[in-house]
This record gives structure tokens, C-alpha cells and sequence, in this order.
């Protein structure tokens, strides 16, 4: 038996059980396997700027899915570690699905707890407070991001990490792309790409003193360039420029 009661896997039955979901993170399960997930995982990770130690420290990893970055909170020693997600957990179609989650859970012998919950109910008094709270790769995913960042900063005892697609517009004036329809990366569940200074400025408006970006990036396109070529892509009714606001990824620590 493993550490959750279920019998052990043999290299063979990993693999073929790994082989038979979707992955969206890219995790080295052991054995030499490796799910084959989309997405960039380890670079993400380097970008972070997560504590190199979370010993003794609560986490909470809002938007988990398969999970990668509440099993490596857990490996840096955190206390207790509550993988959080709502949408791709509830699909029931294969993926995305809950299903790598539980997978990899099982074969690292975690005991990262979880639950499914829209960020939009979250609260102190569902899962108590956190030292620490990840929040990557979601508030673009949210209808309501100011709302969804007062229920964020409403668990968070210490540092939020914040890792968002931004839209490079402006630099000094804080701006929301709206994104009806399927505009970024063909996803109907993204609704808004804030610009640097609105993931600043909201993170203060909802409580947080020190908020601090973490990210180098590019410069940010002037806002007046920007509406131009948006406006002559739309003259033109050629919709892909007007679709693709021009983004980049940042990430943000934010103190209470
Ligand atoms: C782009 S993925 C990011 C996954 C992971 N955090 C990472 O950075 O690799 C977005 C995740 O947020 C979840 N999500 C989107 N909206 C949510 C909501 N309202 N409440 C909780 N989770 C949400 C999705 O189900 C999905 O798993």
C-alpha cells in the first residue's frame, strides 16, 4: 500500500496511466516519467520567485489543476498545503479533469488536501488563512477580477504570488482588456488581460501594502499607438490584430 491505502505502481502502470490523461503541467512523477503537460511548468516555476523554504508555512494554490505548484510547496516544507480549483476540476468530459491531480498525488505519496471551490466563494471562513497564497495563471479566467481579488487577499496572512497575462498597453495608467468570445488563445473562460499598473493598482485598492513586481519585461506599448493599430485593424475588418491584444506574463508578490 502507499501512503493514501492504494496498492503501489510499477513504472509500467504509471506510464500507461499517465499516458491515458491530458496533462496541463509538465511534473517529473519519478520512474523517469514526466507528464506531458503544455505548459512551460519549470520555467514558470523559475520565474516565481517562490520562497526557497515554506517550512511551517500554510499554502493555498488557488487555480491548482494537475497540481504541480502545491505538490513543490509541499516539497519546500510547507506545513499545510490546500490545492484550490473549480472549473477544470468539475468537467466531466476528460479534460481537463481532476484526474492528473489525483494521479500525481497518489504516486508522489502527498498529502496536499484539496478542494473544489470558485475563487469568487472563497473566504477565512471555508479554509481558514494562509502564509502564503498562489494565484497563477487565473485572474484573466475571472469575470470579476477586483471582486476575485478581495476574496484572494480575504485568506491571505502574508505574501500573495500572482502570475497574469497582462496587456502591454500603457504604462502609468491602469487599463482592463475586455475579451469577449474566444479572443485570447481561443479560450471563451478568458474575459479580461489588465495592463502592469491595473494588476498593481488592484491589488492595492483591495488591502495589499507592499506590492511589488517581480517580473523583467519588455516596455509596454504606448496606449495612443495601441488604439491606433487596433482602430485601423478594425477599418480594415481584419480581426485577428484586434483580437490578439498584444500581452506578455508578470508576476507580482503582494504583501498584506
Ligand atoms: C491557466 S490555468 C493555471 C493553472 C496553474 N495555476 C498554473 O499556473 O499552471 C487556470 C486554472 O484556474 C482555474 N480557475 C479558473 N477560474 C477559476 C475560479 N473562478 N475559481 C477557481 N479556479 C478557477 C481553472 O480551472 C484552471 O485550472
Amino acid at each position: 500500500m502507499d501512503t493514501n491505502g492504494a496498492q503501489p505502481m510499477s513504472p509500467e502502470q504509471l506510464r500507461e496511466a499517465v499516458s491515458r490523461l491530458r496533462w496541463h503541467h509538465t511534473m517529473d512523477l519519478g520512474h523517469g516519467v514526466v507528464t506531458p503537460g503544455g505548459d512551460a511548468t519549470l520555467e514558470k516555476l523559475g520565474k516565481l520567485g517562490l520562497p526557497g523554504s515554506l517550512v511551517g508555512k500554510t499554502v493555498l494554490d488557488i487555480g491548482a489543476w494537475d497540481g504541480f505548484f502545491s505538490f513543490e510547496a509541499e516539497r519546500r516544507g510547507a506545513s499545510r498545503v490546500v490545492a484550490m480549483d473549480y472549473h477544470c476540476w468539475l468537467r466531466s468530459d476528460g479534460h481537463p479533469s481532476k484526474a492528473g491531480f489525483e494521479l500525481a498525488r497518489r504516486v508522489l505519496g502527498s498529502s496536499v488536501e484539496d478542494v473544489t471551490l470558485d475563487v469568487m466563494e472563497l473566504g477565512p471562513d471555508h479554509l481558514g488563512m494562509f502564509d502564503v497564497v498562489l494565484f497563477l495563471g487565473v485572474l484573466y479566467h475571472v469575470r470579476h477580477p477586483l471582486l476575485a481579488l478581495e476574496r484572494v487577499f480575504s485568506v491571505t496572512s502574508d505574501l500573495l504570488i500572482l502570475e497574469t497575462e497582462v496587456a502591454r498597453i500603457g504604462t502609468r495608467r491602469p487599463m482592463l482588456v475586455f475579451l469577449p468570445g474566444d479572443e485570447l488563445g481561443g479560450d471563451p473562460t478568458n474575459w479580461w488581460t489588465p495592463n502592469e499598473a491595473a494588476v498593481v493598482a488592484m491589488l492595492r485598492d483591495v488591502g495589499f501594502r507592499e506590492v511589488r513586481v517581480v517580473t523583467s519585461r519588455p516596455p509596454a506599448i504606448s496606449a495612443v499607438r495601441e488604439v491606433r493599430r487596433l482602430w485601423r485593424a478594425y477599418r480594415a475588418d481584419d480581426p485577428a490584430p484586434v483580437t490578439t491584444a498584444q500581452g506578455d506574463r508578470i508576476v507580482v508578490h503582494a504583501r498584506r
